[in-house]
């Protein structure tokens, strides 16, 4: 292949349930929108052949949701199925952290796994110190704290084109979260999460590099960033902040799993 374009992160969701239900969650939860329009693994692995006919490679592709690992079977077909694309250098899944169960059959795919800390403690943190080191000593752990807040989502504000411009210009999640859903590539995931489907750029076997090219490095705002709280510069918010206990019921559970793969684990090596 002649020429072939970078794309540093790319991310996809393979469902829009979640184990939590964080407020002023980025991606919508509760009322995410489906990231498919048919089956996702297939969608989604045939919206990467598309990119990849046409040149394009990913240095770090991260499968999220929802909460990736709510259904383990899906997780493991499509981080199997992504991997078998070859677009990515990286591929990587983001979690919440409070369902291993549903991460196992997908360890040997993947080289990173993320955590977003939500409230709980290094009891977990240690199990899967513990158990990635054990299972799957290849992938690379990464915790992801929040302790400074979140970008604020839900507020209902619009700024002038000047300085839609200008957060367009210096936008933070453009160069970190360009993603793929619904058969189109999509800027950032805040487009995509907010079913602005007719701001992103559809893939089919048509679309060339040049394509992709225009799309991403177009110099003019999309009609989409005049509303963009998170890059408005508000005050941020608590991060994870969850309607009931569910956190402690579900760290409670994950820990009782990872001590006994952990066991099991050990067992097989001694
Ligand atoms: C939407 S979550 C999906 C994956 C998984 N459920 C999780 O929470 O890690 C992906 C990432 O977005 C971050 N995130 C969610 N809401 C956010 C917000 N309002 N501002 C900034 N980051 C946010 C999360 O902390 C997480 O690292
Ligand atoms: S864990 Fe929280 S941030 Fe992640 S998708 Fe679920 S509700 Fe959103
Ligand atoms: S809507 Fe525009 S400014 Fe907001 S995250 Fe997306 S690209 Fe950036």
């Amino acid at each position: 292949m002649d020429q072939l374009y970078e794309i540093k992160e790319l991310e996809v969701s393979i469902t829009s349930s979640c184990t939590l239900a964080c407020a002023n969650c980025g991606f919508l939860v509760p009322n995410q929108p489906a990231p498919a329009m048919g089956e996702p693994v297939a969608e989604i692995t045939a919206a990467l052949d598309v990119l990849y006919q046409a040149g394009v490679r990913v240095g770090s592709l991260a499968i999220l949701g929802g909460e990736p690992t709510i259904d383990g079977r899906l997780l493991q077909r499509a981080s199997s199925a992504i991997a078998t694309t070859r677009i990515a250098k990286r591929l990587e899944v983001v979690s919440n952290g409070l369902t291993p169960r549903g991460l196992k059959a997908s360890l040997q795919y993947i080289d990173r796994l993320s955590i977003s800390v939500y409230g709980f403690g290094q009891a977990l943190l240690d199990r899967y110190r513990t158990w990635m080191n054990l299972a799957a000593p290849h992938v690379e752990l990464a915790l992801r704290a929040s302790d400074d807040g979140w970008d604020p989502w839900a507020d209902e504000r619009t700024v002038d084109d000047a300085q839609a411009q200008a957060m367009f210009d210096s936008c933070w999640y453009r160069r970190h979260c360009t993603t793929v859903e619904r058969g189109r590539l999509f800027m950032c995931s805040r487009i995509a999460k907010f079913s602005r489907d007719e701001e992103g750029l559809p893939l089919s076997p048509a679309t060339t590099l040049d394509d992709v090219r225009a799309y991403l490095e177009q110099p003019v705002f999309l009609p989409s960033c005049a509303t963009c709280t998170p890059m408005m510069g508000l005050e941020l918010v608590p991060a994870g902040v969850q309607p009931d206990d569910r956190i402690a019921r579900l760290e409670a559970r994950a820990i009782d799993w990872l001590d006994c793969e952990i066991s099991h684990a050990t067992a097989r090596i001694l």
